[in-house]
């Protein structure tokens, strides 16, 4: 994170930016494309954009913090990210361990509490260490929820689910006849309902993002790269979402 958050209440900062405070979104993901784009435009090796990309995820989880955003999910490295080049796997992992070690005092300064989700078994040791101190150093702080997503796949997160509902059919523990969406969500990794994705990088993929949690999210687009991605254009992201009209699937009022 940047600095601690200023002191500015958030319904004034999110008024201060054109934003209705009472219609915030609560939980935010992002998916944060483009470094290697990023990098590549200034005749660097691609993966130096991800620790430009790291400084972005800092400014912009301060600005969740300072506008009282309840969650904020990124998508920092998918089960598919393995097939990377190993140079860029590995860049990609040290690049998180130093980031979860160096972040923890901000984080705490900001009230802000990590979690984590996706295959996490599949981490090296460093990082799982780094991450293992990090979650528990701020699981008591009760402001925004950082989440990374680690290893994720919204596919892999799907089939863990039904592996794990399965196991309890096969123990007796739970009638197959009883499962029902309830019961798909407590599998999950994280059973929090997304109310928008934003990506970044003028790409429109979900990517296997997230794809139980953001059922009904909004997805909005964005231009720059996400080294290139500012506290303005995350807000111009959240006016786009306010300016939308969600449905749930029924029909419009009136
Ligand atoms: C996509 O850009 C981004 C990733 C695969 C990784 C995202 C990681 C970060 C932003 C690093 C910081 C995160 C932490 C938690 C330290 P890309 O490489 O696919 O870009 P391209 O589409 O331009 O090639």
């Amino acid at each position: 994170m940047a600095d601690a958050v200023a002191a500015t209440d958030p319904a004034t900062h999110a008024r201060a930016a054109g934003l209705d405070p009472a219609r915030l979104p609560r939980h935010v993901a992002l998916i944060m494309d483009g470094n290697g784009r990023w990098a590549k435009k200034r005749g660097w090796e691609r993966f130096l954009g991800h620790r430009h990309g790291a400084d972005t995820l800092r400014t912009i989880t301060s600005e969740c913090v300072h506008l009282g955003i309840a969650r904020l999910t990124v998508y920092a490295f998918s089960s598919e990210n393995w097939q990377r080049p190993a140079r860029e796997v590995a860049y990609l992992m040290d690049l998180l361990a130093e980031f979860l070690r160096s972040e923890v005092p901000r984080m705490q300064e900001n009230g802000v509490r990590l979690e984590a989700i996706g295959q996490l078994h599949r981490l090296p040791a460093h990082v799982r260490d780094a991450l293992s101190d990090a979650l528990r150093m701020t699981a008591a702080n009760t402001g925004t929820v950082l989440t990374l997503a680690l290893s994720y796949g919204g596919r892999d997160e799907l089939v863990d689910a039904c592996r794990a509902i399965a196991a309890q059919a096969a123990r007796g523990e739970i009638d197959p006849a009883a499962i029902d969406a309830g019961s798909l969500r407590a599998a999950l990794y994280t059973a929090h309902d997304v109310d928008v994705v934003i990506r970044t990088a003028g790409e429109s993929r979900v990517s296997n993002f997230l794809p139980w949690q953001a059922a009904y999210a909004e997805f909005i687009t964005c231009q720059p790269l996400w080294p290139d991605f500012t506290v303005a254009d995350f807000l111009r992201c959240l006016v786009e979402y306010q300016g939308r009209e969600r449905r749930f699937g029924l029909v419009a009022p009136g």
